[in-house]
């Protein structure tokens, strides 16, 4: 090999500089489409702000209108054509930064947490579902360990483990909601009481009320790890099957496949659920029973009692409320197509599909 000398040192720092300039050429344009970028983003807010309130002056007008019975299908016309665009200003709304929420403020700053691609968006979400997953399996391993041997360390590794989990899931959904996701506000809400409830776990000192209920807090965990991965399949399909949906172009039969598949398997998860939600009011029993038979027990018992108590009730409360929820958008939904089908088959003179009758069969198999 040839010995480097300094003539060739100097020609290769020539050619550098060369390919410097072309790096600030490049570095220019990216500069300039990053201003045009956010040009654009305000643009689109301002049109947002625009047709919403364009759209708010016409409806109140319509409210003050005595419609006439001719002018009715009129009005239902506008009335659609109002939902749809709100559903595409969501769509467009989905693709700009938007601003945090007080909590991450509060944990993050204003750093800005949008993620404004739609497979960049995917894979966040696909990785928060596998980090649950995870951390289930992780908690499921040392529940079961801590459920034959007692030892404090492990016991704490398990504690600490459940407040880092959920203190970060809760962060973790923020960052969701921040990006359109629809998770509801129950949920979030969950973690930051989960959250409460572990830390109290971890401060509750080693007495004979502890070691009572030890063996069924684990046992309960063991349950919760296999729920969560049962969670996790659910969530995984419904994932997939939505990005899948989105890139084809045969909508409607594939929405119909989804829809069977969804209610499929929230028929399946949703007995395992309840299951668990009867293990919370079971916990919640027990602890406030020890607090009330044993009145020198540590605060912990009762206040986690008061903590499983609530979160009994609030994940039975809000599970029960979503079937209704997807059973009335699945018939807003239907009604859509089937008021396209209703055209598409007059005119090619077959009858049009009952939605209302479809979904109950959907939900009977
Ligand atoms: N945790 C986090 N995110 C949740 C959630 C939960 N428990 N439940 C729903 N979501 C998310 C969905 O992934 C979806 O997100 P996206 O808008 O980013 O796509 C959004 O919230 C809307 O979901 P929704 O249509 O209301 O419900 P679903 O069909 O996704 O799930 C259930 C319905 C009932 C299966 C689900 O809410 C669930 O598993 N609940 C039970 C949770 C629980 O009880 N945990 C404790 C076990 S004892």
């Amino acid at each position: 090999m040839e010995l480097p000398t300094v003539d060739s040192c100097l020609e290769r720092w020539n050619e550098l500089g060369t390919e410097f300039k072309s790096l600030e050429a490049i570095n220019k344009v990216y500069l300039e489409k990053l201003e045009e970028l956010s040009d654009l983003q305000s643009k689109c807010v301002k049109e947002i702000s625009h047709q919403k309130y364009q759209m708010g002056i016409i409806k109140r007008s319509l409210k003050r209108i005595k419609v006439p019975k001719e002018d009715r299908e009129k009005v239902d016309v506008l009335h659609r054509g109002f939902e749809r665009r709100n559903g595409q200003i969501t769509d467009i709304e989905h693709a700009l930064p938007k601003p945090n929420g007080l909590y991450l403020k509060i944990i993050l700053g204003n750093v800005n947490v949008s993620i404004l691609n739609k497979n960049e968006k995917f894979k966040y979400k696909d990785e928060y579902e596998k980090f649950k997953l995870v951390l289930s399996v992780i908690g499921f391993l040392l529940s079961v360990i801590n459920l034959f041997t007692v030892n404090r360390l492990l016991e704490l590794c398990l504690l600490f483990l459940l407040v880092w989990y959920y203190c970060t899931l809760t962060i973790r959904e923020s960052i969701l909601k921040v990006n359109g996701s629809k998770i509801k506000g129950w949920w979030r809400l969950h973690h930051f009481i989960s959250t409460v409830a572990s830390a109290v776990l971890v401060v509750w000192p080693q007495s004979e009320s502890w070691y009572l209920f030890r063996p069924q807090f684990m046992v309960f965990n063991v349950y919760i790890s296999v729920v969560q991965y049962l969670q996790f399949r659910y969530q995984q399909g419904v994932l997939y099957r939505l990005k899948a949906l989105g890139e084809r172009h045969n909508m409607d039969i594939t929405i119909e496949g989804f829809h069977s598949w969804m209610w499929r398997g929230l028929g399946f998860l949703l007995p395992f659920l309840f299951a668990g939600y009867f293990f919370q009011l079971y916990n919640a029993y027990t602890l406030l029973h020890l607090a009330y038979s044993q009145p020198n027990s540590p605060w912990q018992v009762a206040v986690l009692g008061m903590l499983f108590f609530v979160l009994f009730l609030g994940n039975a409360v809000t599970t029960v409320m979503v079937i209704p929820q997807k059973v009335q958008e699945n018939r807003r939904r239907k009604e859509g197509l089937s008021s396209k089908t209703h055209s598409q088959s007059t005119s090619q003179g077959e009858p049009p599909t009952s939605a209302t009758i479809s979904i109950y069969f959907l939900i009977i198999n």
